[in-house]
């Protein structure tokens, strides 16, 4: 993204429909970061020259936080910085203008709720600084005058500091200048004034102008992290676990955009974004949560540094030596500065911290962590009926079929194309006597279509996205013309809601469940394949301001659906391309349109690690491929790491050759079976770690460094990973691999092969033998495995079947447990076991 194109360069977006659909592998269609206004306006603030100076005297302490004035010193617009102590080791800052001309834009919905505070005790230091602490907290702010800038510490610990570059950028809220003529679509460009080169009230990308209502907005800051050298969070890139250095002319991009087969090693922005970082040193690991929807940029820079005294005296020199330290610059193009600092101290202090603030994934019913079998499309009835059968004359395990678009009339979601699905009830009912379940697809855009009854009840309800003008939005998508639901209102996701009720969705039964995809939203023709950000939403915010936050609502609409569907008896199960914070709380999240090559799958695991780092455990990546024709090696070696992912489903583009499992020959087929039964087999184990997921923050899917925080060495590992407490997992991502170099992690610990139990000790790089029959998996020495006997024909076949626990030994046996959950219920009732110490615990 470094690209020193002119800002103004036009490059209309090519099209090209030959899959239907739109070709993004051009680049060019997405903005480089000197592409973005706000960008190059805050690049224009350099590190060292804060105008910022913090006004100590306006300090003022009440029961739920301490505010206090910070002063632009050549605009004179004051700001208002409130801190909070918020209930266990979290601190908030919020800075907003005093007196903006209207309300900015403050994230709604995604905090569960207003976090439980504690009262700050304010002290005077020294001339030029007050510290703020709480009574039952390690961590002290100090928060600096001149400039302003505020210091995290622990004792006499420098932790983190914040605005210490001095880049805190604040747009304030300004009336239009006289001259600023609302220009549309290719104006020509000797119009182009200096302020539009900067992007203040209009701003250019090929043909697309983008008008600001509210005109320059954006809002950015810096924060130091000292003795940190490892980052890692901010999903979804299609990139490393650990955060890299961005350099000074790039930045991880944070805007939901759909990326058809994204290029690889990118700091471009994807389908979701969490605003979410993390760092991590041997005796601390903490996060930075910025709570903003609009678009974002963050900047990475590590040096090794001295680290800064708070105090005046002189720095003792022959003490004084470098450490590592990273610097982070958040930039997002609208809102307010919002940002929680999670002190932790451990990695799953900083889970818990976050899941406080945004929730725990919600427990997926049972069946959804099966396998999933997917396709773009199956064609009709028939199709389904074979596919179906032919899992079971191949004995091979699976749970859900899908239905991508096709199966609609005309891509109207909630119809059925009557020629090829006549009788969906029927294709239904032959799947719940298999006890398995359908998934079909309900994107956002809406045909425009006054025929079609969605699009009727939408228009009189007004429940449509609008533009500039007032009028619904228009833009296009797989259904042509279309306009977007406006899922930012609660009246819209409410009626939206009420469409998966059964009597309302016709055609749809109680084994039917949800995939909402294009939620970015994407809309073709349209600048970066999404919604300009001047379209309007409810109570006239501007996308701009929630442009990330759109497939959330869409997601928690649709799960809000399935729920009320039940009565509020069953869980619901859906899964989106786009989310953001919080989403974990509504179902799955994949990886949207990767491709059939040996790459996409190497970086399914980083990216399904950072995912799961930041909340969302219910992950998975496209088994086998979407974009093209996996080789037979490549497929089952998919088959066999997707196993051992969280969200476990095959899918293949449109006009891609068929791979149902069996398709390879006979070989092939008994390795994909195995693969697949084995996810069986471990269901007990699966179902336990998204109980602790929902229960207590714990990622199902774990980096190393989580699970060994002491050991540097395992920080910058990303080729494997632990599942849950116990099991290493090692794929294997290269063609013809006969041996891996494997990192048994930990002194004194000790590793089983999951299937020999040959035992290697920790603390050490072995290189192991691997074959085609199974990617290497070992067990943690001194913990238990919940596992069943035998895979049944789909995860309802196997309520009886019998359990067997995989206890793997240790000098100190540690504690395993099993979760058995209570068919059918909405929460988490069900029966706990734990072996050592042998209780049962009802739940
Ligand atoms: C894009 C999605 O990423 C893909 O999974 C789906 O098959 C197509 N849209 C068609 O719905």
């Amino acid at each position: 993204m470094s690209s020193k194109e002119s800002p103004l360069s036009p490059c209309a977006p090519e099209l090209d429909d030959t899959l239907g659909g739109v070709l993004n592998e051009d680049k060019k269609k997405f903005k480089t970061c000197s592409q973005i206004g706000f960008y190059r306006r805050q690049k224009l603030l350099l590190p060292g020259r804060s105008p910022y100076h913090a006004r100590l005297e306006t300090l003022t302490v009440g029961d739920d936080s301490a505010t206090l004035e910070i002063l632009h010193q050549d605009t004179k617009v004051p700001l208002q910085l409130q801190v909070f102590a918020v209930e266990g080791d979290i601190l908030r800052l919020k800075i907003n203008e005093v007196s903006p001309l209207k309300p900015r834009y403050e994230v709604p919905d995604v905090l569960v709720k207003e976090p439980a505070t504690q009262r700050l005790i304010a002290s005077k230091t020294e001339e030029g600084s007050v510290v703020l602490e709480h009574a039952s907290g390690p961590y002290k702010l100090h928060v600096t005058a001149k400039p302003f800038c505020v210091s995290v510490t622990n004792g006499d610990k420098l932790v983190l500091s914040v605005n210490s570059q001095g880049l805190l950028y604040f747009e304030h809220l300004r009336s239009p200048p006289p001259n600023s003529a609302t220009a549309g679509c290719g104006s020509d460009s000797s119009e182009v004034s200096s302020q539009d080169e900067l992007g203040l009230w209009r701003e250019q990308f090929g043909a697309f102008v983008d008008i600001k209502a509210s005109g320059p907005t954006s809002v950015g800051m810096d924060f130091s992290l000292y003795g940190f050298e490892h980052v890692y969070g901010l999903p979804e890139h299609a990139d490393t676990h650990q955060l890299r250095d961005t350099g000074d002319d790039d930045a991880y991009r944070l805007y939901n955009l759909d990326v058809f087969g994204y290029p690889l090693h990118e700091k471009m922005g994807i389908y979701g974004s969490v605003p979410l970082l993390l760092a991590h040193k041997p005796t601390h690991t903490c996060g930075i949560f910025w709570l903003n929807s609009s678009e974002t940029l963050v900047e990475i820079h590590s040096k090794a540094a001295l680290q800064p005294s708070l105090s005046s005296a002189p720095p003792d020199i022959t003490k004084q030596r470098a450490v590592p330290q990273t610097d982070v610059r958040w930039m997002s193009d609208s809102g307010i500065v919002d940002v929680f600092l999670l002190m932790g101290p451990g990695p799953m202090d900083v889970f818990k911290q976050y899941s406080q603030l945004t929730g725990t994934q919600s427990l997926p019913p049972q069946f959804s962590l099966g396998y999933h079998q997917c396709r773009w499309n199956y064609e009709d009835e028939a199709d389904v009926e074979a596919v179906d059968s032919g899992f079971d004359e191949h004995r091979i395990p699976y749970d859900v079929i899908w239905l991508d678009i096709e199966h609609t009339e005309g891509k109207r979601y909630f119809t059925w194309d009557r020629l090829k699905f006549p009788n969906p009830a029927r294709m239904q009912e032959m799947l719940r006597e298999k006890k398995r379940k359908l998934v079909v697809i309900s994107d956002p855009h809406i045909k425009l279509d006054p025929d079609y009854s969605l699009y009727a009840q939408a228009k009189d309800g007004g429940y449509f996205v609008k533009d500039r003008g007032g009028q619904d939005f228009e833009g296009h998508c797989w259904p042509g013309t279309s306009c977007y639901l406006d899922f930012s209102s609660r009246a819209v996701r409410d009626w939206y809601s009420a469409q998966f009720a059964l009597d309302t969705y016709k055609g749809s039964s109680d084994v039917l469940f949800v995939w909402n995809d294009m939620n970015e939203p994407s809309v073709f023709e349209a600048p970066e394949m999404t919604m300009p950000k001047h379209a309007v939403h409810h109570q006239n915010w501007e996308h701009r301001d929630l442009h990330n936050l759109y497939g959330f609502y869409q997601q928690m609409s649709t799960a809000e659906g399935l729920t009320r569907r039940s009565g509020g008896q069953e869980r619901p199960f859906v899964l989106t391309r786009s989310f953001f914070a919080g989403s974990q709380r509504y179902g799955a999240v994949w990886t949207g349109d990767n491709k059939a090559e040996w790459d996409y799958l190497k970086i399914s695991i980083p990216m399904l690690l950072t995912l799961s780092v930041t909340g969302i455990s219910f992950c998975g990546a496209d088994v086998g491929g979407f974009v093209g024709d996996p080789e037979p090696e490549l497929l089952i070696r998919w088959y066999q790491a997707g196993s051992f992912q969280p969200f476990f489903r095959a899918h293949a583009i449109r006009d891609s050759q068929r791979r149902e499992p069996w398709l390879f020959g006979a070989d092939n087929t008994r390795l994909i079976r195995k693969a697949i039964e084995e996810r069986y087999t471990l269901l007990p184990y699966w179902y336990l770690l998204f109980y602790r997921a929902h229960m207590s923050a714990e990622p199902v899917m774990r980096p190393l460094w989580v699970a060994f925080p002491k050991h540097p060495e395992t920080f910058g590992m990303e080729t494997q990973y632990m599942l849950g407490d116990a099991l290493l997992v090692v794929p294997v991502s290269e063609a013809g691999a006969s041996a891996l170099d494997v990192q048994f992690p930990g002194t004194g610990e000790r590793w089983y092969d999951f299937r020999t139990y040959e035992c290697v000790e920790g603390h050490r790089r072995q290189k192991v033998t691997v074959t085609l029959e199974q990617i290497p998996v070992y067990q943690r020495g001194g913990s238990i495995v919940p596992m069943q006997t035998r895979a049944g024909k789909s995860t309802g076949w196997m309520k009886n079947t019998p359990y067997e626990l995989h206890i793997a030994l240790d000098s100190k046996v540690k504690r395993g447990s099993l979760y058995v959950g209570r068919r059918g219920g909405l929460g988490v009732r069900g029966t706990l076991y734990h072996v050592k110490p042998d209780v049962r615990e009802e739940i």
